[in-house]
């Protein structure tokens, strides 16, 4: 049991006319998202898939608030993002845990940034039982594996009770079967706990099975080449006709980027 009610209101993402270019070395400006305009609803679980440099990772650090576009804005719930804020939590392919904390220890990090660790111990112990880590809470990242290593990842993440989730390929490294583990592992905490969800993955099996809306880019910069519905009931079965011709329809579109723009070939992944 917690204190606090745990979020169950995920927050709406409002992304308008963003546009991002980075100065590079030469002093050339490269384009990397052009004109995107989406809006997440509240609640609702949106992947990003599109070939590897085509600015996914630059659009997820923009709603983190850890960058700011050239064009356009980036809101959340109304207000515009200025920065980042423990109620957009972000969860990278590499779980970043700090080797000299505990598994525990690495979870009190936002708490105990804040300030608020003494009231937070009920709350941390939670995050790691949601995450089916309470028996490793004393153990050292050194001796989690992958998948217990991303589920340490997640537990920090969700001690701040985010109202978005967002997700950086944070299954990439992880072996098949470790994966599917955690992708149904995610799918409950999204349904437990009601926060937003927008996730980047280059699997899109992974992203047919978990979100609602799939948003295919193209190749840097990268522009919406469609929006794609996922109208399945949950679980999805990977073998239903439907789930098979959808899967089939954005492969195609990945393919007809990347074949007409011979550049992104290298990017197949
Ligand atoms: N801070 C930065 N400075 C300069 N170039 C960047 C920066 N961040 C990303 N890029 C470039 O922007 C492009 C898109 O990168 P990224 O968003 O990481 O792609 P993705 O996540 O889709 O693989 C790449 O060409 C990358 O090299
Ligand atoms: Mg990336």
């Amino acid at each position: 049991m917690v204190s606090e009610p745990l979020g169950q209101q995920g927050a709406a993402i409002d992304i308008r006319n963003v546009t991002q270019a980075f100065r590079t070395a030469g002093d050339v400006d490269l384009p990397v998202l052009d004109d995107i305009s989406l809006r997440v609803e509240p609640g609702e679980f949106v992947a990003l898939v599109g070939p590897s440099g085509s600015g996914k990772s630059t659009l997820i650090r923009l709603l983190a608030g850890l960058d700011r576009p050239l064009f356009g804005t980036v809101s959340v719930d109304g207000a515009p993002v200025t920065g980042p804020d423990p109620s957009r939590a972000l969860v990278f392919q590499d779980p970043t845990l700090l080797p000299w904390r505990s598994v525990r220890d690495n979870v009190a990090l936002g708490p105990q940034a804040r300030g608020t660790l003494g009231r937070s111990q009920q709350r941390i112990d939670d995050a790691l039982a949601l995450v089916g880590l309470s028996d490793f809470a004393r153990a050292w990242p050194a001796q989690l594996s992958g998948g217990m290593a991303q589920r340490a990842a997640l537990a920090r993440a969700l001690v701040n009770d985010p109202t978005v989730l967002l997700l950086d390929e944070p299954l990439g490294k992880l072996d098949a079967l470790t994966r599917r583990g955690l992708q149904g592992e995610l799918l409950r905490l999204w349904h437990d706990r009601g926060f937003t969800a927008v996730l980047i993955t280059h699997d899109v099996t992974e992203a047919l099975v978990l979100a609602d809306r799939l948003v295919v880019l193209s190749p840097r910069p990268a522009r919406i080449r469609e929006v794609v519905p996922v109208d399945l009931d949950r679980p999805r079965d990977q073998s239903d006709p439907a789930f098979v011709a959808l899967r089939a329809h954005i492969l195609d579109l990945l393919d007809e980027e990347l074949t007409t723009t011979p550049d992104a070939l290298e990017s197949i992944t």
